[in-house]
């Protein structure tokens, strides 16, 4: 049992804490570590990863590296060494790739695997096997890609060999993973492939992509962010530096809000504009929080993040915000529960398939706890004030909705309990250490 897997079998219940203090140093971005790790495997040569995210998640995406024939090598804390295959140079994995929980993983992995004309089966747990992956299918189905699923496009899927052509694809949906799959599709690809979006989601594989060396152009054109890329791509090996996990800062950012008397500093964090939505909100509701040393790693702007307690106004989330805070939202909604007055989010249709469905999972956790919240179909209001607690939290599974609830117990008047903690370590492995050198008392 790990320090997170341990700690969480002991731990369902959070309460009131004294004021959170100190500096916490943030562990690697989940969607940057998974990004390195596969393009460190398409590429030629040796990429060394410094500070990659050692979560359940991305050990799924590592052995999926490894069954593609390429070498990952743990080297220290967080640190690997990726001798990658160069072009063309994958291969048919021997067994399927099991993704356990991560939507990331598998929905990348389908496009490198079903543009390098491979052959694979795909598989994870019982939540990622509810998700849809139609979505990846279908823009990939249109360059020429070939799949057999279970029923409703659900893992376990099989990726088909085929020959893949590039193509010029808008997305139904407004996803990251959904453009990722397109673009690593591309990779091996005769030409240019492009993506349009009309609202521009995380640019973590455009940035890593050029810092790889790949020939790439994002531009707006008819107001959408089109991405080119040139296939097949000559990817070279770099050295990376993954920055701290903003969607995982979000957890301690909201603790000191909420807790009065709070002042803590979050090490290292990633600023990435389409990632910080949850920081522009809880500025705009009051939350104080400053950026000091700000830097560059990775491609992408970090910043140390400092946090004071604050008085926090309930407010108006539109649904454009929705993109660029999309795992969010149950940090969100404990802040809200927090503040004075009404917040109302919309927008978040999605949260409906991600690790649970999170808009049911969020208001049903706050209810238990005595929060006034009304949900529609894909919007969420919450009625700030005091918070009774006393509540059982189902999680469903949820890394997220864990983390959250466990947070708004530090600042309830009785315990907030969940029914398991065991999957935060699929994000966050340090979550309970990092919460507890700040005060929280887990
Ligand atoms: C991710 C994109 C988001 C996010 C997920 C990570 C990524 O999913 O929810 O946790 O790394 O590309 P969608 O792209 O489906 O919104």
């Amino acid at each position: 049992m790990n320090d997170t897997s341990a700690a969480a079998a002991k731990l369902s219940a959070s309460r009131a804490s004294a004021p959170l203090r100190g500096r916490a140093l943030m562990a690697g971005d989940k969607s940057i570590s998974h990004r390195a790790l596969i393009l460190g495997a398409a590429a030629t040569g040796t990429t060394t990863i410094h500070g990659l995210l050692e979560g359940d998640d991305v050990l799924a995406t590592l052995a999926a590296m490894q069954a593609l024939g390429a070498q990952v090598t743990k080297l220290g804390d967080g640190q690997y060494e990726v001798v990658g295959v160069g072009p063309m140079g994958f291969k048919t994995p021997a067994q399927p790739l099991d993704f356990g929980n991560a939507g990331t993983g598998a929905r990348l992995v389908m496009g490198l695997v079903a543009g390098a004309g491979l052959e694979a089966e795909f598989i994870g747990d019982a939540s990622l096997s509810a998700r849809p992956m139609g979505r990846v299918m279908r823009p990939l189905a249109k360059m020429g890609g070939q799949f057999s699923a279970s029923e409703g496009d659900r893992l376990p899927l099989r990726v088909h060999k085929a020959q893949l052509m590039p193509a010029d694809i808008t997305p139904d949906v407004a996803s990251a993973q959904v453009k990722s799959a397109i673009l690593l599709a591309g990779l091996h690809t005769q030409g240019q492939t492009r993506v349009r979006e009309a609202h521009l989601t995380r640019d973590h594989s455009e940035n890593m992509l050029t810092l790889f060396g790949a020939s790439l152009e994002c531009s707006v054109q008819d107001n959408h962010h089109v991405v080119a890329l040139n296939g097949p791509a000559k990817l070279t090996a770099t050295d990376i530096h993954v920055p701290g996990d903003p969607s995982s800062a979000a957890f301690p950012m909201v603790a000191a809000l909420i807790v009065p008397g709070s002042d803590v500093v979050l090490e290292n964090v990633m600023l990435n504009r389409q990632r910080d939505g949850l920081i522009r909100v809880l500025r705009e509701m009051g939350g104080n929080i400053e950026f000091l040393n700000p830097r560059q790693a990775a491609g992408e702007a970090v910043a140390d993040i400092r946090v004071q307690a604050s008085p926090l106004t309930g407010i108006e989330v539109s649904a454009e915000m929705a993109p660029d805070m999309i795992d969010e939202y149950p940090a969100l909604a404990v802040a809200a529960a927090c503040a004075s007055g009404t917040t109302h989010m919309q927008g978040l249709a999605e949260l409906r398939v991600k690790e649970s469905d999170r808009l049911a999972a969020i208001a049903d956790g706050l209810r238990a706890n005595g929060v006034e919240v009304q949900d529609g179909e894909s919007d969420l209001r919450v009625r700030g004030g005091p918070i009774a607690g006393g509540g059982l939290v189902a999680t469903h599974h949820d890394h997220r909705i864990a983390m959250a609830f466990l947070c708004l117990g530090l600042a309830a008047e009785k315990p907030v309990s969940i029914d398991d903690g065991s999957m935060i370590a699929t994000s966050f492995p340090s979550f309970f250490t990092l919460m507890n050198d700040l005060g929280a008392g887990f």
